[in-house]
């Protein structure tokens, strides 16, 4: 049995090992997970408490066109209902992009190392992928602008990155949509949107309109709904009636429904989750310093660390001592680990853990 060619091509998507997996693995009490950029505080309080209301009517389908989220998110954004869709996760938007507008053999241009699913669904769906690759961890857009032509149907920007944690400003976003074909969608991801404080980042929303763009958001991170799975795509009425066109009729469940819309109100858990990050990030930035350990700065919640060549080792140490990160190999970048922002008590632990393992390896030399 034989798949479609371009399947043979993909290298499927590694997710970050499961709590409870590494617990029933290594024998361990106390795991902590640092290793997916999920929200450390647990889900919204509002999303919890409106499922817990709704688990009784889960018998029914859900709402196929997301009616009463769609309401909500407009009114939120100041935008029209018909200029959103929603997806089983950001993630099925990468898909849906890819389903409406690229042909199998038409160019998408990539960075690297990026969020990998732009690549993985790219290749499955038969794209030609053009990689142009960061400088100093960031976009290289004038390189990527030079590598789109008039056959580009696609090409993938996370704002901010993951999993760089760095973030293209306002005035580099508008040079390069300046003069692009009209032709090339600019698939603008900001799943970390609302982590991002400095002053100069854009609002994808401002750039509707202008060129083909879609932005991208999701439930998945700050309002801590990854298990929900719930992210939308926000684009002109035409871009997403083909979109929704290709879209499975009932793609979003419905408590991810009913937790998105409460945690949309949740402005209490916004602002904690935002401060953890930030407090987090403080904390972990002053103790890495102290260790000589370097890092590259980050408006997410989480952090691309550079530990050397022994980096995969370390992740496998912190692993049997209970603290879940991710190495960086599947994407190449192999002196680096990363690191989400945890729970104050989660960053200390890592920092002693770490601090541990550098330990064994200057008693062991
Ligand atoms: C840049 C980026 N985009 C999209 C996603 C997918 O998020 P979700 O499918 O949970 O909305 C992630 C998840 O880690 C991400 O890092």
């Amino acid at each position: 049995m034989l798949p479609r060619k371009a399947i043979l091509n993909v290298k499927p998507y590694q997710p970050g090992k499961p709590i409870e997996e590494v617990k029933r693995e290594l024998g361990l009490q106390d795991v902590i997970k640092m290793a997916s950029n999920e929200n450390p505080l647990g889900p919204s309080p509002k999303a919890v408490a409106a499922i817990r209301k709704y688990l009784g009517n889960i018998n029914r389908y859900p709402e196929g066109g997301c009616f009463y989220l769609r309401q909500a998110v407009a009114k939120r954004l100041k935008i029209k209902p018909e200029q959103l869709i929603f997806g089983n996760g950001s993630d099925e938007l990468i898909e849906l992009t890819l389903k409406a507008f690229v042909n199998e053999g038409d160019d998408v241009v990539v960075a690297s190392p990026t969020f990998l699913m732009y690549e993985v669904a790219s290749t499955a769906h038969g794209a030609k992928i053009k990689v142009v690759p960061m400088r100093y961890f960031k976009y290289d857009l004038k390189a990527m602008k030079d590598a789109i032509n008039k056959n580009t149907k696609a090409v993938f920007i996370a704002n901010p990155d993951n999993p760089n944690g760095t973030y293209v400003a306002r005035h580099e976003l508008e040079d390069f949509l300046k003069g692009l074909p009209g032709e090339t969608i600019v698939f603008l991801d900001e799943a970390y949107f609302e982590f991002v404080e400095e002053q100069d980042y854009p609002n994808g929303l401002d750039y509707l309109g202008k060129n083909n763009i879609i932005v991208t958001r999701t439930f998945s991170k700050v309002y801590g709904l990854a298990g929900l799975r719930v992210g939308y795509g926000v684009s002109s009425p035409e871009i997403i009636k083909y979109m929704e066109a290709v879209r499975d009729p009932f793609n979003v469940n419905s408590l991810g429904q009913i937790g998105a819309i409460a945690a949309l109100k949740d402005k209490e858990f916004l602002s904690k989750s935002k401060k953890a990050a930030r407090d987090g990030k403080k904390f972990l930035y002053s103790e890495l310093k102290a260790m000589g350990v370097r890092y590259v700065p980050s408006v997410t919640n989480f952090i691309l660390i550079e530990l050397g060549p022994e980096s995969c080792e370390v992740t496998e140490k912190l692993l049997k001592k209970g603290v879940i990160v991710r190495n960086m190999k599947a994407w190449g970048l192999e002196n680096f680990i990363r690191v989400t922002v945890g729970k104050e008590s989660e960053n200390k632990r890592f920092i002693r853990e770490l601090k541990e393992v550098f330990n064994d390896y200057s008693l062991a030399s």
